[in-house]
């Protein structure tokens, strides 16, 4: 029987607490199909590049295979080509990008140790999933090992448009290592969409209606694939008792005010000081808000070795200080940051009883937590989400009240709708988006990918490199 290879960089642990979209969602397709999960150990080693030794250990249904970075693979690889340059150029952030001559360097090599570990590990009938931006020509580098499996990538984040892709270092060589894979998948059409765009104008090759790009001698499928959240798992959250404990403090504290809830990373593309200025917007326009609305802003640390995070941790420090010497009072506070990881129990109890789920990325692939908070709303008294247009989840939960981020006044106008909202529409919002979140599981988004996968005529040429 065939297994199942996911690769990505970031090797969740199936029985702690997922962080970041991309754990959560695999977390709960490996537990539900069980097969091999092989990604970074999360230890920095001192060994020789390329050196970084394989450990494998069994949780549950899962054999988890971590391989360890030794520094300058971690900050040229990880800190570096992924996270300083493809992270921000697929959020259309040029202006963020920094380059090194080291960065790809390190980047196709810790690849290519991938592909090494892997090809030990993988049997001929296995089907290899791939997952994010840091081990895009990984395909390529398993072909030049001579592996023939099918072998499936997803990306997590947005597929850039051709402008901006085209901008991007080595973009033509990196872009030429997609074509490796069987099958592509995207979170969204508009992704699709852009891929093909890029292969048209950039690689100048003609782009058919379907679902097929062949550029470089190879055909690959390009599909999108909306990522979903472990709706049940999520929900189960909710009968722990820390969560009844949690639930009960803030509905004692909270008497009659209303909690705007925001959880994210620090990321620079999450929008955090333009919430702040919204939140801003909307206590001045809106008073009778003062005393009443808190926002909630979670937004634990991440990335810190790149300066764009330090940068964006002060911005948003400053602002959200500024917001509370503004409107603070002796027993109100209008802006609780919380700079640390939440355990998910807490999270859903949080979502459970905010009013208003504020999910307003500047850019993001999907956006698991507008899924989430969702989830966990009261049918009979239901929250309302504010999600922004540009993240992938816009292209579903068309329920939402969907807002312009960077448009601070017209997002400070909808929060107040939001907030005033009457019953009525709440329910029958809660309840199509309620019906799409379950709909589009984590369980079927894996189950339909691997499908797709398990059906599009596989191609191979071992041995070939670019
Ligand atoms: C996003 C990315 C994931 C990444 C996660 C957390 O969701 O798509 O690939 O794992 O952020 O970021 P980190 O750099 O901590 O892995």
């Amino acid at each position: 029987m065939s297994r199942l290879i996911v690769v990505s960089n970031r090797l969740g642990d199936p029985s702690k607490p997922a962080k970041g979209g991309l754990a959560v969602a695999l977390n709960g397709a490996l537990n539900t199909i069980g097969g091999v999960w092989v990604g970074w150990s999360g230890n920095i080693s001192e060994t020789a590049d390329g050196d970084g030794k394989l450990s494998v250990r069994q949780v549950g249904k899962v054999e988890l295979a971590g391989i360890d970075l030794n520094q300058a693979e971690y900050d040229n690889y990880y800190l570096g080509y992924a996270n300083s340059v493809l992270w921000p150029a697929f959020h259309h952030r040029l202006d963020l990008v920094s380059t090194e001559p080291e960065f790809d360097k390190f980047y196709r090599s810790v690849n290519r140790t991938f592909a090494h570990h892997i090809a030990r590990l993988v049997e001929p009938e296995d089907v290899i999933w791939v997952h994010d931006y840091h081990l895009v020509p990984l395909a390529m580098e398993l072909r030049a090992l001579g592996l023939k499996n099918r072998i499936g990538f997803f990306l997590h984040i947005p597929f850039p448009p051709s402008q901006i892709a085209a901008a991007i270092p080595d973009g033509v060589w990196l872009m030429r290592t997609l074509f490796y894979y069987d099958l592509i998948g995207f979170q969204t059409q508009a992704d699709v969409t852009n891929f093909k765009l890029y292969a048209e104008r950039r690689l100048d090759v003609p782009v058919e209606d379907g679902d097929q790009v062949t550029a470089f001698g190879r055909t690959v499928t390009a599909r999108s694939f909306p990522i979903g959240m472990d709706v049940d798992q999520f929900r189960a959250l909710l009968d722990e008792e820390e969560a009844q404990e949690v639930i009960t403090r803030l509905r004692e504290k909270a008497r009659g005010r209303k909690w705007i809830t925001g959880v994210e990373r620090l990321d620079y593309s999450k929008g955090l000081p333009d919430r702040m200025r919204i939140f801003q917007r909307l206590l001045r326009k809106y008073p009778d808000n003062i005393g009443v609305s808190t926002l909630v802003q979670i937004a634990p640390p991440t990335r810190e070795g790149v300066d764009a995070y330090a940068d964006i941790r002060q911005e948003l420090e400053q602002l959200s200080g500024a917001v509370n010497g503004e409107f603070a009072t002796i027993d109100w506070t209008p802006v609780r940051y919380i700079h640390r990881q939440v355990a998910r129990v807490r999270l859903a109890a949080i979502f459970s009883i905010s009013k208003v789920g504020l999910v307003t990325p500047l850019r993001d692939g999907m956006n698991l937590v507008a899924k989430e908070y969702v989830s966990v709303q009261p049918p009979d008294d239901p929250g309302v989400l504010v999600l922004s247009q540009f993240a992938g989840a816009a292209e579903e939960m068309t329920e939402a009240l969907l807002v312009n981020p960077y448009d601070v006044e017209a997002t400070a106008d909808t929060l107040q709708r939001a907030l005033t909202m009457p019953l009525e529409e709440r329910q029958e919002r809660f309840q199509a988006l309620s019906g799409k979140v379950e709909d589009g599981d984590v369980v079927t988004w894996c189950r339909s990918f691997l499908e797709a996968l398990h059906s599009v005529k596989p191609q191979s040429s071992p041995g070939d490199n670019a």
